[in-house]
């Protein structure tokens, strides 16, 4: 198959790279020639583990190639995806869908002959109606069909997501080479088990809403157990152990923590919140995940200012991770950012370290000093906090990270140290959902 992916972000990127690896013939497109220029050379424009070698090796094979000609890149091909931003528009929360609609418009034009147009972008239901619409107002002569095929991959881990996936779906209004298309597309992973859900096109469109509410629902849960555990004296870790190993539960997602961040979970259920009051049908209890996330990340702010005994004034705070999760460089909606503004308005000064973000979180946050490593952040510090869960934070030197503070205060918003080794190394210790 042909395919051509239009946007070279997160998404078109690794889903353009693994479809080349499944032995697909892919071109990638996008605007903006100094990133195409830059991936050519091997520069990724974003860090996730393993994407310089796929695309590098595929890219070697002849399998997959880059451009910023549109038009070019789409000529001849079986089926275009549309991987271009879809941010929150400003003001409203809704999402912005012009670059979605002016990609449908570009690709009709360049059409050389029938294709299947495929949304990839996280776009609300009834996108996949208006693309069509624009598609065959700019091409009435040709046969085009446009189906919705939602990502579900997480930073970090996208690769293995989209080679492994637990299912994908395919919203289709009923057209047959269209369906077909996305069966050959997708062949090499249904070979593979992976279940091929052929849905109506709306359906998929909500589905993939659907899917991180819900686990922005699951985190948020946890999240509110743990304040509760830390009232009553249970264990938040130990709960969602005990509700986990249900099987209609299940034991993922429900890490307790500073609350979701990225680019993803913040922004989607934002808009299903606006779709679903749009159509006078309020999705309540998404509304609520929205406002209890909120308060959540700058109420981490007050823990840790609680745990440096409610005074920050004057002190130095060192927080080890600043991207919204491990293995990206994503700053997007991070916890950290609110958790650092609620430090500087309590009058503390704040040093970090992070493995990957560090570029982008000084562009955001001037005022934080970065350090080279996490005990240099540590050193004089009054108190250490573990905000992102990188695994090069989880065996640290705790006597030594203890000994060069200037009051040794482990604040752990993940839960990943030791009680007792944490108490040992001579620290006083906070954990979510833990009085322990
Ligand atoms: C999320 C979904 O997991 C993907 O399935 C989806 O495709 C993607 O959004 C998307 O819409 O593109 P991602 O944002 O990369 O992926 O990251 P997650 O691993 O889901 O984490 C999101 C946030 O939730 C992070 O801030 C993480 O720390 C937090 N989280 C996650 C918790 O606090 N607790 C948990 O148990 C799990």
């Amino acid at each position: 198959m042909k395919i051509t992916m239009i946007g070279t972000g997160y998404v078109g990127l690794v889903s353009g790279a693994c479809f080349a690896d499944f032995g697909h013939d892919v071109v990638c497109v996008d605007k903006d020639s100094s990133k195409i220029a830059a991936i050519e050379s091997g520069q990724m424009p974003i860090y996730e583990p393993g994407l310089d070698q796929l695309v590098g090796g595929n890219a070697a094979a002849g399998r997959l190639s880059f451009t910023t000609d549109l038009a070019a890149g789409v000529k001849g091909a079986d089926a275009i995806f549309i991987a271009v931003g879809t941010p929150s528009r400003r003001g409203d929360g809704h999402a912005d869908l012009s670059y979605v609609y002016a990609a449908a418009r570009e690709i009709a034009e360049a059409l050389d002959g029938p294709a299947v147009i495929v949304t990839k972008s996280t776009v609300p239901v009834g996108t996949g109606d208006e693309v069509e619409r624009i598609a065959r107002e700019a091409r009435p002569d040709l046969d085009i069909a446009v189906v919705s095929n939602p990502e579900f991959l997480r930073e970090g881990a996208a690769i293995s997501d989209f080679k492994r996936p637990d299912r994908i779906v395919v919203g289709t209004t009923g057209d047959e080479r269209a369906i077909n298309a996305m069966q050959q597309i997708y062949r090499p992973l249904y070979l593979n088990q992976a279940p091929l859900l052929f849905t109506g096109r709306r359906t998929a469109e909500l589905i993939k809403y659907a899917a991180n509410a819900f686990l922005a629902t699951k985190i948020t849960f946890i999240n509110e157990m743990a304040d509760l555990c830390e009232a009553v004296g249970a264990e938040v870790q130990d709960v969602a152990r005990g509700i986990g190993l249900d099987n209609r539960i299940g034991s993922k997602f429900l890490h307790a923590g500073p609350g979701y961040g990225g680019s993803c979970f913040p922004k989607d259920t934002l808009a299903l919140v606006k779709t679903g009051q749009d159509h006078e049908t309020p999705i309540r209890i998404v509304e609520t995940v929205v406002q209890v996330n909120d308060l959540r990340k700058r109420a981490m702010g007050r823990k840790i200012v609680k745990a440096m005994g409610g005074d920050a004034r004057g002190k130095t705070v060192a927080l080890l991770g600043l991207t919204f999760k491990p293995n990206t460089d994503d700053m997007r909606d991070a916890p950290s950012i609110a958790i650092v503004q609620a430090l500087e308005d309590a009058g503390a000064k704040v040093v970090a370290y992070d493995p990957e973000g560090m570029a982008a979180a000084s562009a955001l946050m001037p005022g934080i000093t970065m350090a080279t490593d996490a005990y240099s952040a540590a050193q004089g510090a009054d108190a250490l906090v573990l905000v992102t869960e990188w695994n090069a934070f989880r065996a640290l030197d705790l006597k030594r990270l203890a000994a060069s503070m200037n009051a040794p205060v482990l604040v752990d918003l993940r839960n990943i140290y030791p009680a007792a080794e944490v108490r040992a190394a001579g620290f006083s210790l906070t954990r979510i959902g833990d009085k322990a």
